[in-house]
């Protein structure tokens, strides 16, 4: 999708299930280059991401067969240990198979990975940890060259890296002992990946907290259900409470969005709950207080750019601070073009409420900044036409569908 035309100003009205999670996802799939054996993989989001680590998985070796939302991969034959650059140079959850093939092979040759633009995004803490666990680790024309067998032992992150927290628990699958992960990241999507490698018979403790434990022994194929992508929930969610509308989610897991239902419910949202399903309904905003994103349990850095947007026409002024990346407001030249009133000091924003957003042409940067600009346009009068939305199709399976399936005048134009 290069080009989406909306004309906004209709509240969002409908249910929805709530797809798998792109970043519960993308690790699972790098896991089964770790383990020789038959996968079968449920919920399985279709977005462009998972279409190239399919491509990526099959270059290695893999074969990796899809129906609707359920692959299946057999990884039982011999695996390569240097991904195809291209495919690999567009995600940045590519550099996950550093992990997977050193626990499987001994050795990888991993392209720089790609991913959105928000700022630096170094690889020292996945590196630096590697090799502490006695991983040979140089970088050569672009790629990154690992050999060895990871040793067992602990390592500490600086800093609670998603990335690097996966890496590392898939490098220890293939670890001559156990190896403790201090400083691990908590997020449900690490929980996800546990959860995956523990029915492929890993022995794994601590997922979700800072100290996660690996204890290597023989893994096996296995069949998982991918979690559900509370991104995208919180995208949906943001999009209702942005044009007054009443939208129902199932398939979901509140508790994996409490900070940005706290933050939609200060906004004045109401909100009812069930197991796995919300309602939300909305009508005029407030500014709900300051935000401040960072590694869970905070506010997720990914939710920041949906929840400004919907915010844009809240009464009062809204502080967002962005903690996890240093380049993370690139929507915001985008939501001014639709008249919104907001200021940039650093990582700080600031949004001051305006009554009125109008229609804009505006070019998407990255992926939830895309989704940010899809809500403003929701919300504004008159039509606006959103370029560059191919960011869009990285992480929202058929999203120009659901929108008009929700009551927006959406349209994908080139
Ligand atoms: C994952 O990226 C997610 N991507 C991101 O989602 C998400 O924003 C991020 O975690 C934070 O929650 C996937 O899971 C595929 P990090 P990741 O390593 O692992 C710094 C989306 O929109 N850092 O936790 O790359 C880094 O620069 C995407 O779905 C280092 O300094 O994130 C950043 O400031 C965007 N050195 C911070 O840590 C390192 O070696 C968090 O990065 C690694 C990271």
């Amino acid at each position: 999708m290069e080009i989406l035309r909306i004309t906004g100003g209709r509240p969002l009205r409908g249910t929805l299930a709530v797809q798998g999670s792109k970043n519960a996802v993308l690790p699972i799939l790098a896991a089964t280059a770790a383990i020789p054996g038959r996968f079968t993989l449920s919920n399985c989001p279709s977005i462009r991401d998972v279409a190239v680590t399919r491509t990526i998985l099959e270059g290695l070796g893999l074969s990796v067969a899809g129906r609707d939302e359920v692959l299946s991969i057999d990884s039982t034959g011999p695996v390569g240990s240097g991904p195809d650059p291209v495919p690999a140079g567009q995600l940045r959850s590519s550099v996950l198979l550093l992990g997977a093939l050193l626990a499987r092979l001994g050795e990888a040759a991993i392209p720089l990975p790609g991913g959105c633009v928000l700022g630096a995004r170094p690889l020292d803490l996945h590196l630096r940890s590697l090799e502490a666990l006695g991983v040979q680790v140089r970088c050569e024309n672009g790629r990154l060259l690992c050999r060895g067998r990871p040793s067992g032992g602990a390592v500490l992150l600086r800093y609670p890296s998603v990335g690097a927290t996966e890496n590392l628990i898939l490098a220890a699958l293939g670890a001559a002992g156990p190896v403790l992960i201090l400083g691990a990241a908590r997020e449900p999507e690490i929980c996800d990946l546990a959860a995956f490698l523990t029915a492929c018979g890993a022995e794994i403790r601590g997922a979700g907290t800072s100290c996660v434990r690996v204890l290597p022994g023989p893994l096996h194929g296995a069949a998982h259900r991918i979690l559900p992508d509370r991104i995208e929930a919180a995208t949906w969610l943001c999009a209702a409470a942005a044009t007054g509308g009443d939208l129902s989610l199932s398939a979901l897991l509140p508790d994996q969005l409490r900070p940005v239902l706290n933050v939609l419910s200060r906004a004045g949202c109401e909100i009812t709950e069930a197991k796995d399903r919300l309602r939300l309904r909305a009508d005029a905003l407030r500014a709900p207080g300051p935000i401040v994103t960072g590694p869970c349990p905070a506010f997720p850095t990914d939710a920041q750019a949906p929840v400004m947007a919907a915010l844009l026409r809240a009464a009062g002024i809204t502080v967002i601070e962005e903690t996890v990346f240093s380049d993370r407001f690139r929507h915001v030249p985008g939501l001014r073009a639709f008249g919104a009133d907001v200021e940039i000091t650093g990582r700080i924003a600031r949004i001051r409420g305006v009554d009125r957003l109008h229609g804009a042409a505006a070019a998407a940067t990255d992926l939830r900044g895309a989704a940010a600009l899809v809500i403003a346009a929701l919300a504004a009068e008159g039509e606006s036409r959103i370029t560059d939305a191919r960011h869009l199709d990285r992480g929202y399976a058929r999203f120009a569908e659901r929108l008009r399936a929700l009551g927006a005048d959406a349209a994908e134009v080139g």
